[in-house]
């Protein structure tokens, strides 16, 4: 029902996307992918992808902001799943309706994102492609959740935050009819 395409490069030493990764994972119906561990040599299985794609009906992207978007294996999943005739084109319906929802973190403060901060833009300015991506796929974006300047945030504010986005995932799962006690394996 909800598949979670998580992109770490370093699971082990994540704190903010691994405490909202911990705090999903036990929802029922929840499929975690963490593409690091999967795929280290970036071959991604296409097949299985798609399939796990297929099964669910909330896609989640869940990752830390890099360069202003996307660990390099997502992007490389982003490439070679989302195909021609499957994700788009003629024929290529296979995301319609789905819900889209992108988890993300980063080390710039919400400050830091403004016209006065360092990186001289607000963030919605670098959300674009992400966005864009679900949408040409005919998905249904759902209001992100990003969290600035984690590097700042003690592990409380972290659970805190953990804790709202799993409640928004409850009520999410209790809007279908779905029970949202535990649990799908970790692939
Ligand atoms: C290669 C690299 C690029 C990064 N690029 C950005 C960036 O463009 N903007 C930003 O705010 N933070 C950037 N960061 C900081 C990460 O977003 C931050 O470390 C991450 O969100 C922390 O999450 P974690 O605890 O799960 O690792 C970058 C970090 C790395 C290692």
């Amino acid at each position: 029902m909800i598949y979670i395409v998580f992109a770490h490069p370093y699971p082990s030493q994540s704190r903010a996307n691994r405490t909202l990764l911990e705090a999903l994972r036990k929802l029922a119906g929840v499929e975690v992918c963490s593409l690091y561990d999967r795929y280290p040599d970036f071959d991604i299985d296409v097949p299985a992808e798609q399939a796990a794609l297929e099964r669910a009906q909330l896609v989640v992207w869940m990752h830390p902001v890099f360069w202003y978007s996307v660990p390099g294996l997502l992007k490389h999943w982003f490439d070679k799943v989302l195909t021609f005739g499957w994700a788009y084109g003629a024929g290529g319906a296979a995301l319609h309706g789905k819900d889209c929802l992108w988890v993300t973190t980063t080390g710039g403060s919400a400050d830091a994102y403004t016209s006065e901060g360092i990186h001289q833009r607000p963030f919605a300015d670098f959300t674009r492609p992400v966005e864009e991506t679900a949408i040409f796929c005919g998905m249904k974006w759902q209001p992100p959740c990003i969290l600035h300047g984690v590097h700042d945030m003690d592990q409380a504010a972290l659970e805190a935050q953990s804790q709202q986005l799993r409640q928004r995932l409850e009520a999410w799962l209790a809007a279908r009819g779905e029970d949202a006690s535990p649990l799908e394996p970790e692939r």
